[in-house]
């Protein structure tokens, strides 16, 4: 057996080609890194400058829990973070009619959100802003805080620990961060679960023979 069969990437289930440029996955359609317009904006000056330049296996986890309604999902305020193309708000504005914004510190990754959120004939907010920017008063407006792939180093996880101390002392109910385990999100999680209602999963499937693991801290310190 070669080693490409070792390292062959598992699709996601339920996922089904609609045409040589768009996916679908529980009823949500997204791009693959051939369309077009993204495969220009990615050859041009405007591309992604911080891995925000395709869709992160774990955010497809996430979609895959998140279908299943494993809480209240239906017309929540939801910010996503680090938000990349999008996936997680839009699938989230389609499908459980939720009121969305999108936000990145990376505005390069914008339009590719709104290119997602026409072809599932959604609406939903977009923001630059990096997670430090995030303040309490704008975290208020929310009931769902999620990002995908978004703990992928030191820098980013302290600004992480900071807006999840500010969201959680404030009403914000639930905050979903997703990531196949590295070491940075690791700590992230061992600090959560000592300070706040926190748990840690394990979703199904693997992505390059890594198990996704899903932080969820409820709303409300210990
Ligand atoms: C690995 S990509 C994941 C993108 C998307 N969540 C996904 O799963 O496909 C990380 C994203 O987080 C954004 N990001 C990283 N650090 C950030 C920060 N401190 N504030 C805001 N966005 C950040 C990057 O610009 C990038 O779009």
């Amino acid at each position: 057996m070669g080693l490409r069969f070792l390292f062959v990437r598992s699709p996601a289930r339920n996922m089904k080609m609609i045409s040589a440029h768009v996916k679908e996955i529980h009823g949500f359609q997204y791009f693959t890194g051939n369309h077009p317009e993204i495969r220009s904006q990615n050859r041009s000056k405007r591309r992604p400058v911080e891995f925000g330049n395709k869709v992160w296996a774990s955010s497809l986890r996430l979609i895959g829990h998140l279908q299943k309604a494993p809480f209240e999902l239906r017309e929540r305020r939801v910010l996503e973070i680090g938000c990349g193309w999008g996936l997680l708000g839009v699938y989230l504005a389609k499908v459980f009619d939720c009121e969305v914004t999108c936000s990145d510190f990376d505005d390069n990754v914008l339009p590719i959100v709104e290119l997602h959120a026409q072809l599932n004939k959604v609406t939903v907010q977009t923001q630059k802003a990096s997670f430090l920017d995030l303040s309490q008063e704008s975290l208020d407006g929310y009931d769902i805080i999620l990002g995908a792939e978004v703990c992928y180093s030191e820098a980013a996880a302290v600004e992480l620990m900071g807006l999840i101390e500010k969201a959680v002392h404030d009403r914000v109910k639930d905050i979903l961060i997703v990531d196949p385990g590295r070491p940075d999100f690791e700590d992230c999680c061992q600090w959560a679960q000592g300070q706040f209602h926190a748990k840690v999963h394990e979703l199904p499937g693997t992505a390059n023979g890594k198990v996704t693991k899903l932080l969820h801290i409820r709303g409300g310190a210990l």
